[in-house]
C-alpha cells in the first residue's frame, strides 16, 4: 500500500553518530529497557510526545504478579492460559509470570511505591484472576506512579540521550540487519538519520485507529507498521481487545473506569437492575473481559441501549475513597457519585493482543530488530490478554531484550560498525534527493481521520463479518492512494499513513480467520473452531501464512 520507506525525496537535515542501540518509546517498556542497556552502552530514546505523554500514565488497575500464597506462578499462567483462549504460547507465559515477582522487586528498588493495606501488598483482583494478584500505587493511579518514577531515574542515567518530539519514521535495513532510524524532528519538520546496530520498538498499542477509544493519542500504531514495512512478521492482530467499562464524560471525552472496582465488588447491571452476568460465567462480572463485553453488547442490543450499568452502590464508601481517588474526581467533575449513582459505561477499543511477532528474547526476524511492550506479540496473551498482564509484559521482555542486546554490544566489532555509516550515507544520498516536499498538494488529514476512525469501529470493530471487512480493506485502499501517495514529511501525514497500514493488516487478519474466539468476533462465523483455527495467523510483506501454537 505504501513504498518500503514513507518519506522519499527529502532533505535529511543531519546523519547523528553511530549508536549500539536505540529505543522508540518512552513507556514502561522502553524506558525500563533503557535504563538496563544503559549501564553497558549508550542508548538513545526517540519519543514522539513529551517522555511522560505514554499509554503507561494512565494505567489504573495495576500490575500483575503471583506475589503472596496462596497464590503462585503456576495459578497466574493457567488464568493466562485461560484468558487466551487457546493462542497463548505457553512457553512465554510461563516467562511472564515466573519473571513477575522479580520485575516488581526491580521497581521497587527504583523508588515506585505500592499500596499497603495493614502492613502488607494490597492486593486486588480483576476479570479472569483466580487470586488477587494485582499491585496497584495511588489507589488507581498505577500507571502514572510507575512512569514518573521511570522518567525521573532515566533521566540520571548520562548513558541516556532523550529525542522528545522525534517521531521514528522508518527503520533502515541493509541485507536483512538492522542498520538505522528515519526520525522526523516534529517541532521543525526536519528528518534525521541515526545510524545503529540494534533498535527496540516499544512505541505502544493502536487504539487511536476506533473513534470509541480508551487510549491516548500516541496510540496510532507507528511501530508495527514500519516494523511491518521492514519486512518483520505481525503475529494476530486480529485480536482487539475492548474493554467493558468506559465512561463519556459531560464534555465528550472517554474516561476508564478500571476493572478494579468490579475486583472491589461493583456489578454490572442492564437497564431492569438484573445483573446479566450472573449464570453466564461462574466468575459473574469477574469474567475474562472478551466474554463480558460479548454479553454487554447482546445485551445492549436486546434492550436498544448505548450503555450498561456500573454500580457501586453497595461498596464501602471508605474502600471507595482509598481506592479509587481519581474515579471518585472524574465523576464527581461530571456531576455523579460511585456510592449513590449507577453509572452508564459501555465498551471502548483497549489493547493489541497481537502486533509485532518476537521470541522469548524479544528479536523479531530482522537482525538487531527487537520489540516489547503492547506493540509486541510475545505470545503472552493469545486471544485475550488476562487484565493487568500489560505492564508486566513489558517489563519482562523488556529485561530479556536488555539481556540480548548487553551480551550482543560486549561481543561487537568495530568492522560492522563502519559496515552500517558506509550502508547509511549511501541510502542518505538516494533518499535524499533534495527535492522539497512542501510542493505535495496539501492534505486536509484532520478530516480524514474522524471518518477513518469510525469506520474502523463499524466494520472492524467488536463484531465483524465478510462484508464489513471487505469494505474496511476497499475503503482504506482507496483512501491510501487517494490521499497520501507519495506520503508528506509531517507527524500527522506519517501517523495516518501507519494507521491504515495497521487497518488495513487488522482487517486482513480479521477476514482470514473464519471463527470467533476471545476477542474477535464474526456475526457470519460466531463458534470457536479449533480443528480449523488454533494456530497464529502471520502477515509478511504483502503474504500470509499460518503458525501452530506452541
Ligand atoms: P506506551 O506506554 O503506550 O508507550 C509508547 C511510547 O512510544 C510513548 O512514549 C509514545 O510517545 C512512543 N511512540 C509511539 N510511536 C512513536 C514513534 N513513531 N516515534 C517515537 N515514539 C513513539 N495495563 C495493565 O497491565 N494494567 C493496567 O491497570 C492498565 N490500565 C490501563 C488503563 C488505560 C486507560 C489504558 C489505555 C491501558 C491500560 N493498560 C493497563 C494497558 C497498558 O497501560 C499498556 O498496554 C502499556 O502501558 C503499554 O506500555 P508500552 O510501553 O508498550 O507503550
Ligand atoms: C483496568 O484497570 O481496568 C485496565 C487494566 C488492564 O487493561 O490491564
Amino acid at each position: 500500500m505504501f513504498p518500503r520507506y514513507l518519506i522519499n525525496g527529502c532533505d535529511i537535515k543531519k546523519i547523528h553518530d553511530f549508536c549500539d542501540c536505540i529505543i522508540i518509546g518512552s513507556g514502561i517498556a522502553g524506558l525500563s529497557t533503557a535504563i538496563r542497556i544503559s549501564k553497558y552502552a549508550k542508548v538513545k530514546v526517540l519519543t514522539k510526545s513529551n517522555l511522560s505523554e505514554s499509554t503507561t500514565w494512565y494505567a489504573q488497575g495495576g500490575i500483575a504478579a503471583a506475589v503472596k500464597r496462596p497464590d503462585w506462578w503456576k495459578v497466574h499462567y493457567a488464568d493466562t492460559i485461560e484468558a487466551g483462549q487457546g493462542l497463548c504460547d505457553s512457553n512465554a507465559v510461563e516467562k511472564l509470570v515466573k519473571s513477575a515477582p522479580r520485575m516488581i522487586e526491580d521497581l521497587v528498588e527504583l523508588g515506585i511505591t505500592f499500596d499497603i493495606t495493614g502492613g502488607e501488598i494490597s492486593l486486588t483482583t480483576e476479570g479472569g484472576h483466580t487470586y488477587p494478584r494485582v499491585l496497584h500505587a495511588g489507589g488507581d493511579a498505577t500507571g502514572e506512579e510507575i512512569e514518573k518514577k521511570l522518567v525521573k531515574y532515566s533521566g540520571t542515567f548520562s548513558n541516556i540521550d532523550f529525542y522528545s518530539e522525534h517521531l521514528a519514521v522508518d527503520i533502515i535495513t541493509d541485507s536483512g540487519r538492522v542498520a538505522g532510524i528515519i526520525a522526523l524532528d516534529i517541532k521543525n519538520n526536519s528528518v534525521h538519520i541515526h545510524p545503529c546496530s540494534n533498535i527496540v520498538i516499544a512505541s505502544g498499542g493502536i487504539g487511536q485507529l476506533y473513534d470509541v477509544s480508551t487510549n491516548p493519542s500516541i496510540s496510532t500504531g507507528d511501530g508495527i507498521a514500519m516494523a511491518y514495512r521492514a519486512g518483520a512478521s505481525i503475529k494476530d492482530i486480529e485480536f482487539i481487545q475492548f474493554h467493558p467499562t468506559v465512561f463519556k464524560t459531560n464534555d465528550g471525552h472517554l474516561f476508564l473506569i478500571t476493572e478494579a472496582l468490579r475486583g472491589e465488588g461493583a456489578y454490572l447491571r442492564d437497564s431492569s437492575g438484573r445483573r446479566f452476568m450472573v449464570g453466564r460465567h461462574p466468575k459473574a462480572e469477574l469474567a475474562p473481559r472478551d466474554i463480558v463485553v460479548r454479553e454487554m453488547v447482546r445485551v445492549m442490543s436486546e434492550q436498544h441501549l448505548h450503555f450498561i450499568f456500573l454500580d457501586a452502590t453497595h461498596v464501602p464508601e471508605k474502600l471507595l475513597k482509598v481506592r479509587f481517588p481519581n474515579i471518585i474526581a472524574k465523576l464527581k467533575e461530571n456531576g455523579l457519585s460511585l456510592t449513590t449513582d449507577l453509572i452508564k459505561v459501555f465498551p471502548a477499543a483497549h489493547y493489541l493482543n497481537g502486533g509485532i511477532k518476537t521470541d522469548l528474547k524479544g528479536r523479531t526476524d530482522i537482525a538487531g530488530l527487537y520489540a516489547c511492550g503492547e506493540t509486541a506479540a510475545t505470545g503472552a496473551h493469545g486471544a485475550n490478554r488476562l487484565a493487568s498482564n500489560s505492564l508486566i509484559e513489558g517489563l519482562v521482555f523488556g529485561w530479556e531484550i536488555s539481556r540480548d542486546i548487553i551480551r550482543k554490544i560486549k561481543n561487537k566489532n568495530k568492522c560492522s560498525n563502519d559496515r552500517i555509516l558506509a550502508k547509511i550515507n549511501e541510502f542518505a544520498k538516494s533518499i535524499g534527493s533534495g527535492k522539497s516536499m512542501e510542493n505535495l498538494p496539501p492534505v486536509n488529514i484532520s478530516e480524514l481521520i474522524p471518518d477513518f476512525r469510525k469506520m474502523m469501529s463499524t466494520n472492524v470493530g467488536i463484531l465483524r463479518d465478510e462484508k464489513s471487512l471487505v469494505s474496511a480493506r476497499e475503503y482504506i485502499n482507496n483512501t491510501a492512494k487517494k490521499y497520501l501517495c507519495p506520503v508528506p514529511a509531517n507527524k500527522e501525514t506519517i501517523e495516518f499513513a501507519n494507521m491504515l497500514t495497521v487497518g488495513s493488516l487488522i482487517s486482513k487478519a480479521a477476514l482470514l480467520r473464519t471463527e470467533s474466539r476471545g476477542t474477535h468476533l464474526r456475526n457470519d462465523w460466531p463458534k470457536k473452531d479449533d480443528t480449523s483455527w488454533k494456530k497464529h495467523i502471520i502477515l509478511k510483506n504483502d503474504e500470509s501464512h499460518f503458525e501452530p501454537v506452541e
